[in-house]
């Protein structure tokens, strides 16, 4: 296997599109530029996996033309033919994206149709849908509201999109997705840094209860986190009209650091962008996969001559809601391959200044539990072969996990170099799991309610030393995993 992460083979690519599961395999559409390197040419790529691990690439699904670029977006399967499209017996996938004009500074929503499962696509004749005459109006993502516990709204559809620049969600709703009525909108909130970009909202129920909440993904850019993109969310109720969150926020400036950090961020890292969920999963398998890229530098990353591409996703990752400090929080599990053990230790203790050095897979995972007993905090160094090296943290006084890619940012664009950080209490023992694929690292803690998405200069062969920070830590577990040619886990 060559990358654990979906990447075209060639070209350019961004955010996922039209995440849908359907007729047994997970279609990925994403942002591609059919001709070259560049965000430009925006179409629908598209791929399609059985196990969301192993992904195989078709032809470009909707194409950009004279008159307007394909921007972000969502799918539905119009089981009742709502549309007229396809037939009860034979449904339409229906594809809502934006049309980015390519004569004006304008931007409203699409609909395209297939009836072969997701590989040919026919734009409607009647697009755009929607237009409310914005230049920033995009990311249409459609659920199916269905009337909630009682079903006594009746069953319609739900746009979410946004006003990019008024950091604004609003909410729209059809019967047969051609016609759209205003529902309701919300924000500013929270981090307004930059436009807001492809929101998503879905229920989830709360871990350990019958209660089911609902949440709003906003990605936006930029203002996030880590810097440049990020992606918060909000946690709240919707009754089919409003979303209304649990926790009122105001609208929070990036200069106000200590404000930022209050709010609820998917992902503390700097390459976790644009996520968004499947479509046609139970809610109990909710899944998303965003865009491994940050808008500061994604233009500018380094290309393989020999099959020049720019841009590749997250692994897939289950979504769940659990309490932590008495507030509702996302908890991520990543969907990885199948794995071969090729590493453990347990119980050693670890000295200054000699540290625990190990070979690591440079594709797989390695989980970790370190007691940090009397010191100060741990580093983990994983260094490759050429020298580049990513340098892990815990900061037992601040309660932070730090990440450090300074050292395998050689060749990598301006502001790549970087150190992000993601509070993390501190327990007794540090429970880590770490995906590695040569150029991008997850970061799983706190049982996935933390997550560090970064890209790193490539791993090869790497090493992995672990120290502790003014003071022996042990380390109780380690295990390494490398992953095998093959189907999913
Ligand atoms: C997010 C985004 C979307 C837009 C698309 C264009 O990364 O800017 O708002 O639809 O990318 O490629």
């Amino acid at each position: 296997m060559n990358s654990l992460h979906f990447s075209p083979r060639r070209n350019w690519m961004n955010d996922p599109n039209g995440l849908l599961f359907h007729g047994g395999r997970y279609h990925l559409y994403f942002q591609y530029n059919p001709l070259g390197v560049g965000h430009g040419n925006l179409s629908w790529g598209h791929a399609s996996s059985k196990d969301l691990v192993v992904w195989e690439e078709h032809p470009v699904a909707i194409r950009f033309d004279d008159d307007e670029e394909i921007f972000s977006g969502s799918i539905v399967v119009d089981a009742e033919n709502t549309t007229g499209f396809g037939s009860v017996e034979a449904p339409a996938l229906v594809a809502c994206y934006t049309s980015e004009s390519k004569h004006a500074a304008h931007q409203a929503q699409s609909l395209a149709y297939s009836l072969d499962g997701g590989l040919s696509w026919t734009k409607h004749a009647g697009n755009p849908v929607l237009d409310r005459r914005s230049t920033d109006f995009r990311d249409p993502k459609i659920i199916r509201w269905d009337g909630g516990p009682e079903g006594a709204e009746g069953s319609y559809w739900v746009m979410v999109a946004v006003e990019a620049k008024q950091q604004e969600v609003v909410l729209y709703r059809s019967d047969d997705l051609l016609s759209w009525t205003y529902l309701s909108s919300f924000g500013p909130a929270g981090a307004v840094g930059g436009v807001w970009e492809c929101p998503d909202i879905f229920p989830l129920r709360l871990e350990g209860t019958d209660e089911v909440r609902w949440v709003l993904l906003v990605s936006l850019w930029p203002g996030g986190i880590a810097g440049g993109s990020g992606t918060q969310y909000f946690v709240g109720g919707f009754d089919g009209r409003t979303f209304t969150p649990d926790v009122h926020r105001e609208p929070v400036e990036v200069s106000d650091e200590a404000g930022l950090a209050g709010l609820d961020w998917f992902d503390y890292g700097r390459d976790c962008y644009a996520g968004v969920t499947f479509a046609g999963l139970p809610d109990d398998q909710r899944t998303l996969i965003a865009w491994m890229g940050n808008w500061e530098y994604a233009k500018q990353m380094p290309v393989d001559a020999e099959a020049p591409r720019r841009g590749s996703m997250t692994l897939a990752r289950r979504l769940s809601l659990t309490t932590v400090d008495g507030r509702p929080r996302l908890r991520q599990s990543p969907v990885g391959p199948a794995l071969t053990p090729s590493g453990h230790a347990e119980d050693v203790v670890v000295t200054e200044p000699e540290g625990f050095s190990t070979p690591v897979p440079s594709r797989g995972r390695i989980d970790l539990a370190i007691a940090l007993q009397e010191a100060e905090g741990v580093s983990l160094r994983l260094e490759g072969d050429e020298g580049h090296a990513v340098v892990i943290g815990y900061d037992r006084a601040t309660a932070e996990l730090s990440c450090d890619r300074r050292e395998a940012a050689v060749g990598y664009p301006e502001g790549f170099a970087s150190v992000q950080r993601m509070p993390l209490e501190t327990t007794p023992t540090l429970e880590l799991t770490l995906w590695l694929d040569e150029e991008s690292i997850e970061i799983f803690a706190a049982g996935g309610t933390r997550v560090l998405t970064d890209l790193i200069g490539p791993l090869r062969s790497p090493d992995l030393r672990v120290t502790g920070i003014d003071g022996a830590v042990s380390l109780v577990r380690l295990s390494t995993r490398a992953a095998c040619d093959g189907e999913g886990e």
